[in-house]
């Protein structure tokens, strides 16, 4: 049996990827690892909590005597999402971008160091590459150049985990993939946010001109990708993960008003977010070659069952958006 050590476990893709590990891989065994931050939910593992093969630990990643006394109980694989992860956020301040993605990133690193871990699989994004121009995409080549205080702070975690692997041989993969969707989606990011804001009669605020383009990819097809570079990924590579799936925001926007059935009149533009990356698309040619992967989720189909997860699972977004998400802004805006 193998212990995989799972950071953010209670988030957004960390709880997909542990579902699907609990669901698929009867060898392997999951130390869950979050801070529950605002975006952690143990709803997310709902149901799996009590299973045989998962432990859940509530704990910082910053914290190297919590994060060592896990892995000294024997951890194959470490699997990184833990981050924080809103581009929106970081613009309003960083300071915990820092801490968590980049000294926790660190804090993570030593202690894999240490240990005879087999994988250290850093979940990481295509935003470090910065934003396209009409043509091209970003294969694992591309020069990093985060515009954004998120990006940045990823980034330069990327950086810290080769430099591990390069210096200490510790065994590094890192996968870098364009925008998820799915469910279990924090109701900040667009999808979900359109989505609920649909279902409790509110606008949809789109930024610019609406215009930029997201490459698209199902959670599903993202945590699959990871696990077959936890069994297939060559230590010290970079794995780009995408769909081929380029969407503007606009285009998105009226696909869900379409699936619910609203008008444009619902749709509102807003002044653009600061930075605004212009598109991102990610060639992932490599990841097909070298792990045996492809995407089996269509997107108009993807799309579809999470507008109807979402509108299944009101208690879910209720209770996360009128909650730590609102006082979350509250806080912000009596700050300023
Ligand atoms: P999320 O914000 O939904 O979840 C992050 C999780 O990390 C939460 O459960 C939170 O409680 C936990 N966490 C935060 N700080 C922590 C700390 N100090 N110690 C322990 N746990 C902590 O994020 P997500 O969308 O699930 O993203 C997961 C990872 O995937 C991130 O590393 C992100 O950069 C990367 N990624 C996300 C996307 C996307 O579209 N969402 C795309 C590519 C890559
Ligand atoms: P987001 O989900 O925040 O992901 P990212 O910035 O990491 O790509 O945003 C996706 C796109 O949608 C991005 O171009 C910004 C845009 N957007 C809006 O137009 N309105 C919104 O309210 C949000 C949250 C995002």
């Amino acid at each position: 049996m193998k212990t995989w050590f799972v950071t953010g476990a209670a988030g957004f893709i960390g709880s997909n990827f542990v579902r699907q590990v609990l669901e698929e891989d009867p060898g392997v065994r999951v130390i869950a690892f979050d801070r529950l931050t605002y975006a952690g939910n143990l709803e997310n593992l709902e149901g799996y909590l009590d299973h045989e093969r998962l432990r859940f630990v509530r704990g910082d990643i910053c914290d190297a005597a919590a994060v060592d006394a896990e892995l000294a109980t024997g951890v194959d694989a470490v699997v990184h999402f833990a981050a924080e992860s809103h581009v929106d956020r970081s613009i309003l301040g960083c300071q915990e971008f820092i801490r968590t993605n980049v000294q926790g990133t660190q804090v993570l690193l030593d202690a894999a160091r240490g240990r005879n871990v087999r994988c250290f699989l850093q979940v990481s994004t295509d935003e470090v590459y910065g934003s396209l121009g009409p043509e091209g995409r970003f294969t694992e080549q591309t020069p990093l150049h985060p515009n954004s205080p998120y990006s940045a702070s990823k980034a330069a975690a990327d950086l810290l985990a080769s430099a591990y692997h390069h210096t200490y041989g510790v065994p590094v993969v890192i996968t870098r993939a364009s925008n998820n969707y799915g469910p279990y989606q924090f109701p900040e990011k667009l999808i979900p946010l359109f989505i609920t804001n649909l279902l409790e009669g509110r606008k949809v605020p789109v930024y610019g001109d609406g215009m930029n383009v997201r490459d698209w990819v199902h959670v599903s097809d993202h945590c699959r990708a990871i696990r077959a570079a936890l069994e297939r990924g060559r230590p010290g590579e970079v794995y780009n993960i995408g769909a081929e799936n380029e969407r503007t925001n606009l285009e998105i926007t009226r696909r869900i008003l379409s699936l619910l059935g609203r008008g444009e009149s619902m749709l509102e533009f807003v002044k653009d977010r600061p930075g605004h990356d212009r598109r991102y698309a990610i060639d992932a040619s490599k990841a097909r070659a070298e792990l045996d992967w492809r995407p089996r989720v269509r997107f108009e189909q993807g799309l579809a069952e999470t507008v109807e997860w979402y509108r299944r699972h009101e208690g879910w977004w209720r209770r996360v958006k009128v909650g730590e998400y609102m006082d979350y802004y509250r806080k912000q805006y009596a700050e300023r």
